[in-house]
């Protein structure tokens, strides 16, 4: 089944084993004189150099993105998203701001189902490549307006206090530098009463399945990518990024920590997804 059930902060009450699992994120643990550190996959690196090592990622990957979503999840990543917008619920009219968009995925459905009267939806992504890909592909698919690209980063994003209705963004957080600030920006841009949606790779609550995720996504990921992609590497630091990220619960905190509020979680397939909801009130 891919959607689960809904739960609230509460949830770690139902799942006490979430929310201690994680190392604490050396972004926090800053000691004095030194430079701070975040996570690239497994390994440590400079903050300063993380954007450049995911740019490389992105920029390799793009050509062959949309294809590699497909086979890595036999077309499941395309329930979640569409998971994602029933559940924004958008309505025409409304300012909506895509970050991390890529190649259109998340705004593509947000139009289609807005329709005739909906607003452009604003897509802003770190990497010219892949809004490149996205742009080739709305171009294919015959749409020629309804896309705002934008070139930008989630952690300083080109757009004045409160200019959106909702934001969304889908498997981008984490890969991100800093999440906190990302999070901070995401609450500065939205309007009071907007609502943020965040969909992304998270902890897996079911047994056995958690043991079967864990072999597909280090061995048989890379693989594919090296295929396929022609880019090992990269679904390697796909499989490391998702286990580095925070569960459930530690990434509800974060929202409600970013200012969010009446923050909501909705496991997809298991926990292998989630969604995470907040609003600026
Ligand atoms: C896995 S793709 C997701 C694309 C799209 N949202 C989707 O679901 O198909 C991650 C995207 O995050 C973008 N990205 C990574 N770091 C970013 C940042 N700091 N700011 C904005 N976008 C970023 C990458 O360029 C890439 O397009």
């Amino acid at each position: 089944m891919v959607f689960e059930r809904a739960f609230d902060y509460g949830l770690q009450m139902n799942a006490p084993h979430l929310g201690q699992n994680k190392p604490p994120h050396p972004d926090d643990q800053v000691g004095e004189g030194e430079s701070p550190t975040t996570h690239f996959g497994f390994r440590t690196v400079a903050e300063a150099e993380k954007s450049g090592m995911v740019r490389a990622v992105f920029d390799a990957v793009a050509p062959k993105y949309d294809l590699m979503n497909d086979l890595m999840s036999a077309g499941i990543h395309r329930l979640w998203k569409s998971a994602m917008v029933d559940w924004l619920a958008p309505r025409p009219g409304q300012a909506i701001i895509d970050v991390a968009g890529g190649t259109g995925d998340i705004a593509f459905r947000l139009l289609d189902r807005m329709g005739d009267n909906a607003r452009p939806v604003t897509i802003c992504d770190i990497n010219a490549e892949m809004l490149s890909a996205g742009r080739n592909r709305a171009v294919d698919q015959g749409r020629l307006t309804g896309v705002n690209w934008i070139c930008g980063n989630a952690e300083a994003l080109p757009f004045p206090d409160m200019s959106f209705d909702a934001y969304t963004i889908a498997f981008g957080l984490r890969n991100v530098t800093v999440i906190d600030q990302a999070l901070t920006e995401a609450r500065r841009v939205l309007k009071p009463g907007g609502r943020m949606l965040c969909l992304e790779f998270s902890q897996v609550l079911v047994p056995v399945l958690d043991k079967l995720y864990d072999a597909y996504s280090f061995q048989v990921l890379p693989w594919l990518g090296g295929l396929i992609a022609n880019d090992r590497e990269a679904y390697r630091y796909l499989a490391e990024s998702i286990r580095r990220f925070p569960d459930q619960p530690a990434l509800a905190a974060r929202l409600k920590a970013a200012g969010l509020e009446q923050v909501k979680v909705r496991n997809l397939s298991g926990g292998i997804a989630a969604l995470h909801s907040g609003w600026r009130i």
